[in-house]
């Protein structure tokens, strides 16, 4: 264990308000502290929003994808808002979910653990805590939208609210009854039939690939149906061909609304199960607190600081737990973050989600392996990439627009996937923002550039819907799901050569302009890289 001097000391006592005597980073000020408190009693007489049972079920699931069991997909949207609780945008996120899932399983043949940033994914972290706009013909100072369960995103109501986290935690909830009704009702019957377009992508070879894993993947459907693999036989996990599991989860970044919803209550013995040898010489665990306004939360890059608030709320908690790591951790906070949140060193119980940029991937991942490696932490994590937040730019032709360019969502993928490979280490998942939205003519969302579509800058205006973040949209998710699968499969079979380029997959990058690969590199990859001509 490392020194812990200027961290977090987990020996002092926790309990779900001990993060109230640290520096919260982020925080939000209620005008209205009274209001506030009563709120906060409201939530605390409300029922959890998931169960401990369903908690323990996933903290198994996420000690097999440490164990390079199985393979972690989180997706969904930056921030959602109130309005997009309804049923079509609710289905649009799962069954994206549920097609790269079906995708990933295909090359991998492992089991995929879908997680949704879903049903509470409301609060958000801004770098800058006002903003200058346009109010009613004047220029004025305002509060940064912080998301729905804190204020509006029109600018007349950036005034926090309490009355929101109660708004928050009832449109997760509808959420949630909408997904779990979804999926006890055959919405993730693999049976059912498909329909595959692949109209959209550009590229002959890419279109050529794609029908290939599909074709491949409906034969090996339709064999397991011959034989009777069909959809009311349940698999020892409980999930069967048509009805799947699928948890959900949020940055915990409001400490009030995660601390009403915490219940220190005893572990179902359904949900216990052995996933450490520390563990196992745990007493029948008594009474622990289990977050219930999420299946799992992460902290986010700007909120873990080591004497911080956050983390003491985290270290203390049963549920699995992410941590961003972003370009500004130092490989030795890293292990000390580690140390704090996870000191027993369970299987699954913390998911590094690496958020480097495709510029820096190269530079800082090698580091942060290497120093897990070295600690007590090695077997125990998941190494996790999230592509998206360090690769977030300006659109070229109007910089107030942001946007993401899928080069270098793939370029960061393609080198996590590399580097982990290279280590003797594994990257157990991916983190993606996006969505299935649609607009009424059937188009999907235009905010990240590029992409077998080959959407282009000028294209971002024709649905571009985000509020924060810009998502990959159908299409572009479905690339990476393939992407993945490919290389998952490539390593399955022993194959480098089916895996991705032992050349960094920036030299792809940068070789997409001047044609044709050679031939030591990916064809799938190149092709997708292909996909994007403009470049800011
Ligand atoms: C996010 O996941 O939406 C986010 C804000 O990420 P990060 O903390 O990595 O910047
Ligand atoms: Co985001």
């Amino acid at each position: 264990m490392s020194d812990r001097s200027s961290m977090n000391d987990s020996k002092q006592e926790w309990s779900t308000s001990s993060w109230r005597s640290k520096p919260v980073a982020q925080d939000v000020v209620y005008p209205d502290a009274e209001n506030l408190s009563t709120v906060l009693q409201q939530l605390k007489s409300l029922p959890g929003l998931v169960t401990p049972t369903e908690v323990d079920r996933l903290r198994k699931q996420l000690a097999d994808v440490a164990d390079g069991k199985s393979f972690l997909l989180q997706s969904g949207d930056c921030a959602e808002l109130f309005s997009y609780c309804n049923p079509t945008q609710i289905e649009a996120k799962l069954k994206l979910s549920l097609l790269m899932s079906l995708i990933i399983i295909w090359g991998a043949r492992v089991p995929v653990v879908r997680l949704g940033r879903v049903a509470g994914q409301y609060a958000k972290p801004r770098s800058k805590a006002t903003e200058v706009v346009d109010f009613d013909g004047e220029k004025k100072e305002v509060l940064t939208f912080r998301g729905d369960n804190v204020n509006g995103f029109d600018v007349r109501d950036r005034k926090p609210d309490p009355e929101r986290l109660l708004k928050a935690y009832f449109h997760s909830s509808a959420t949630l009854n909408h997904i779990r009704a979804s999926l006890s009702s055959g919405f993730a019957d693999l049976h059912a039939p498909m329909s595959w377009s692949f109209s959209h992508v550009r590229s002959p070879a890419l279109q050529a690939e794609f029908e290939r894993i599909v074709e491949s993947l409906t034969d090996a459907l339709d064999f397991m149906k011959t034989v009777g693999a069909d959809p009311e036989s349940r698999s020892e996990s409980g999930s069967s061909l048509s009805s799947v599991d699928y948890y959900i989860s949020h940055e915990g970044l409001m400490l009030e609304y995660e601390e009403a919803l915490t219940r220190v209550q005893k572990p179902s013995s359904k949900g216990l199960h052995s996933n450490s040898s520390a563990e196992r010489e745990e007493r029948t665990p008594s009474e622990v607190p289990y977050v219930l306004s999420a299946h799992t939360i992460w902290l986010g890059d700007r909120t873990r600081q080591l004497d911080g608030a956050h983390i003491e709320f985290f270290r203390g908690i049963r549920n699995p737990v992410g941590i961003k790591v972003g370009p500004s951790m130092k490989p030795d906070e890293l292990v000390k973050l580690l140390d704090v949140i996870d000191p027993r060193c369970e299987r699954g119980r913390v998911t590094l989600i690496g958020r480097y940029g495709a510029k820096n991937v190269d530079a800082l991942l090698p580091a942060h392996i290497r120093a897990v490696n070295a600690s007590s932490h090695a077997q125990s994590v998941i190494w996790c990439c999230d592509p998206m937040h360090g690769n977030t730019t300006s659109s070229p032709s109007n910089p107030s627009v942001k946007t993401r360019l899928f080069s270098d969502i793939v370029t960061e993928l393609a080198s996590a996937l590399r580097i982990h490979q290279s280590l003797g280490s594994r990257l157990g998942g991916v983190h993606l923002e996006l969505t299935g939205d649609m607009d009424e003519n059937g188009f999907s969302v235009t905010e990240c550039v590029g992409g077998s579509m080959q959407l282009q800058d000028r294209d971002l205006a024709r649905n571009y819907q985000s509020h924060c973040d810009p998502r990959l949209n159908y299409e572009q998710s479905l690339d990476i799901a393939f992407l993945i699968s490919h290389f998952l499969r490539g390593q399955r079979l022993g194959k480098t050569s089916g895996a991705f380029s032992p050349a960094p997959a920036s030299t792809l990058v940068n070789d997409q302009a001047g044609g044709s690969p050679n031939e030591e590199q990916d064809q799938i990859l190149s092709e997708l890289v292909k996909g994007i001509s403009a470049r800011p």
